[in-house]
Order: C-alpha cells, then structure tokens, then sequence
C-alpha cells in the first residue's frame, strides 16, 4: 500500500486498553514510516526514551480515556491518562525542544480535546474559543484539566501549542460503548437500545474523517497557541439520532421499515447528564478554510453501512470483558 504522507515517520505509542485494538491499524501496520509502540503515556521512562530515539519535532496526542459513564462509574483512570500522561508528555517534551531556537517553526505539541470542557447548553447559543470552561463530569473535568496543562506549559515555557475541541465523533472502528456503535450493535442483535431519560439530550456529531481533515490542517497552518473548535453542524436529540440509525439498520439488512424503532428502551438518566453541545467553528471554518464533508444522512449511512460489513471487527471487540462492562451499566438500569 501507498502511504499518506510519505514524508513524515509515525510512531504510535499507545496503551491499548479495553478500546484500543490492533486490528483497527492492519491498514498500515507495514507502512514503511509507521512504527507501533506498545505503552503507556504516564510512563515517563519510556516516553522519555522514545524522545531519545525518534528526535520527535511534533506531538499529536490524542491518547485519553473518553467514555463520560465509565468516567462516572470509575473517575481515577481518567486523571492518571489524562491528566498525569498529559503532563508527561509536556513535561518530555519541554526538556527535549529546550533548544528549538534554530528553528522553532517546526515543532509543534497538538493536543486534541474535547467540548465537554466548556460544559452544558440549553437549547440556545454555542460554545465559541471564548466560552468559560465548566466541565461537569470526571471525563470533562480530567480533559479540561489537561488543556490548562496545555496552555499553562505555552504560558510558562513558551511551548508551541496547539489545541483543538471537538464535538461528538462517530465512524469506522469506534468501540460499541458509545451511543452510535452501541446502537448499530444492539440493533443487529435485535437486542434492546438503552436511551437514557427521554432522548431529549442533544449531541452534535462530528465524522471521525472529517475530524481527522480538520486536525492535519490545524497542525499544518494553524497559528501556535491558538484553539481550534470542530464541530459537524450536525446536531440532533439522541431519540431522532438513534430513530435514523434504526431506520438505515432496517434498510441495509432488508428488514421492514421502522421495525427495529421497536427495540428502543428508555432507561434511567445518566448522573449529571450534560443536556446540549454545539460547536461554532467558524474560528477553523473563516481562518483555514475548512468545513465538514459529511451530512448527518451520509455520514450515519456509511457508519450503518460500515459496521453491518465488518460484524468479525464487532465480534472481536465485544468480547467477556464487554459484556461485564455492559451488564454492570445497564442491567439495573
Ligand atoms: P456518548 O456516545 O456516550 O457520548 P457523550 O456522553 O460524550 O456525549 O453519548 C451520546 C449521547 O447518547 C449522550 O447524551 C448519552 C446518550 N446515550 C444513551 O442515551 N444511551 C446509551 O446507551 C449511551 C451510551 C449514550
């Protein structure tokens, strides 16, 4: 295979925990200028020694536990990851960027987060670059920590920052905890599709390749030390989001229409459930010129799509520990 961007050499360094999976990178395993390296970012030795070795110029560190119920359920691993490997990470490449002064353009430290920081809307208004912080759960807390982190060390060391909030991801390879995996899952299955209190929540969604444009940009010609926000201007409550996916299981498997909207279960509310988030990009869209590829129609239809095509890869990842994870999440529910 041709790889992407031929001229840059990738080392991923990655924990590989209950979501990570090896099988979602068979594409470019053998890539000649992607290396894989198993561990953990809080583990300064090894951070330190792969700094030695590779001569990083650029760190793009999305590494993080991201799940907002098991944030509820089990908070602690959330601040070691995010909080603790963040600072690692920083606190690495301080000391090895110590004499940039040659050529300071090219490095660059990409942190990419999340919107949850800024907290909860109602149905009016939009999280902006400016919006104050106010995160509400442990998952939101420990990534909001993680960005003062980020602008503390531009503050403080002049580190070339870069940080990016983003709103709901959803596409290919997305571990079935979250909602839009979880219900393409449960659907195939003709198993219940849990929505917590009355659906009314709602999310923004964002394609995880559209994601992917916005970050390789912002790393290229972003300015050092700005924040970026990407959203999908794709917002919907969870019950007309989980309807639609429904609709497009019944489609694809030839099933009849609106059939599976029977499985649609409403269970207990999560604990201090955030009730809207929406992204005004316009800071990415005006300044770099870049704006989601993917509708709300086109983006799930592909994921529907995708999913119902790799059901081995949906196999493979909802093995025993899923199953524990999910009957202690929803079976009192
Ligand atoms: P999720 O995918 O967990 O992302 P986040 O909490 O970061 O927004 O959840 C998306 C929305 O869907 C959120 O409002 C919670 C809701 N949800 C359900 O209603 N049922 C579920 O089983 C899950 C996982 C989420």
């Amino acid at each position: 295979m041709v790889p992407r961007f031929p001229d840059v050499s990738f080392v991923n360094l990655d924990k590989l925990t209950y979501a990570g999976n090896l099988l979602n990178l068979t594409d470019i395993e053998n890539a000649h200028n992607y290396k894989f390296v198993h561990g953990d970012i809080a583990d300064g030795d090894l951070v330190q020694r792969l700094f030695d070795e590779h001569v990083f110029t650029t760190v793009v560190h999305f590494a993080a536990e991201s799940h907002v119920d098991r944030s509820i359920m089990a908070p602690l691993a959330f601040v070691k990851t995010n909080v603790i490997g963040t600072a690692m990470l920083l606190e690495t490449a301080r000391h090895a960027w110590a004499d940039r002064a040659e050529d300071p353009a090219r490095y660059r430290f990409f942190h990419v987060s999340t919107d949850e920081v800024f907290g909860s809307l109602d149905d009016e208004g939009m999280f902006s670059e400016s919006t104050p912080y106010d995160p509400r759960s442990p998952y939101s807390a420990s990534k909001a920590s993680s960005d003062h982190f980020v602008r503390a060390y531009a503050h403080t060391y002049d580190l070339p920052v870069l940080i990016s909030n983003c709103s709901n991801n959803y596409g290919p390879f997305q571990f079935p905890e979250k909602l839009i995996p979880l219900v393409i899952l449960n659907a195939l299955h003709e198993r219940p599709v849990p929505i917590y209190g009355k659906g009314e929540n709602v999310r923004d969604w964002l394609h995880v390749h559209d994601h992917c444009d916005a970050i390789n940009l912002i790393l290229r010609e972003g300015t050092p030390g700005d924040t970026y926000l990407v959203g999908g201007n794709n917002e919907r409550t969870n019950l007309d989001l989980v309807k639609l996916l429904l609709d497009l299981v019944d489609e694809t498997l030839g099933r009849s229409p609106e059939s599976s909207r029977e499985l649609i279960t409403f269970v207990k509310d999560r604990a201090g459930h955030d009730f809207r988030y929406a992204i005004d990009a316009s800071h990415l869209m005006d300044d770099l010129g870049w704006s989601p590829s993917y509708s709300l129609e086109t983006g799930m239809r592909a994921t529907v799509e995708w999913y119902l095509a790799h059901q081995d890869w949906l196999n493979a990842v909802s093995d025993a520990s899923y199953r524990d994870y999910y009957a202690q999440q929803y079976e009192q529910r």
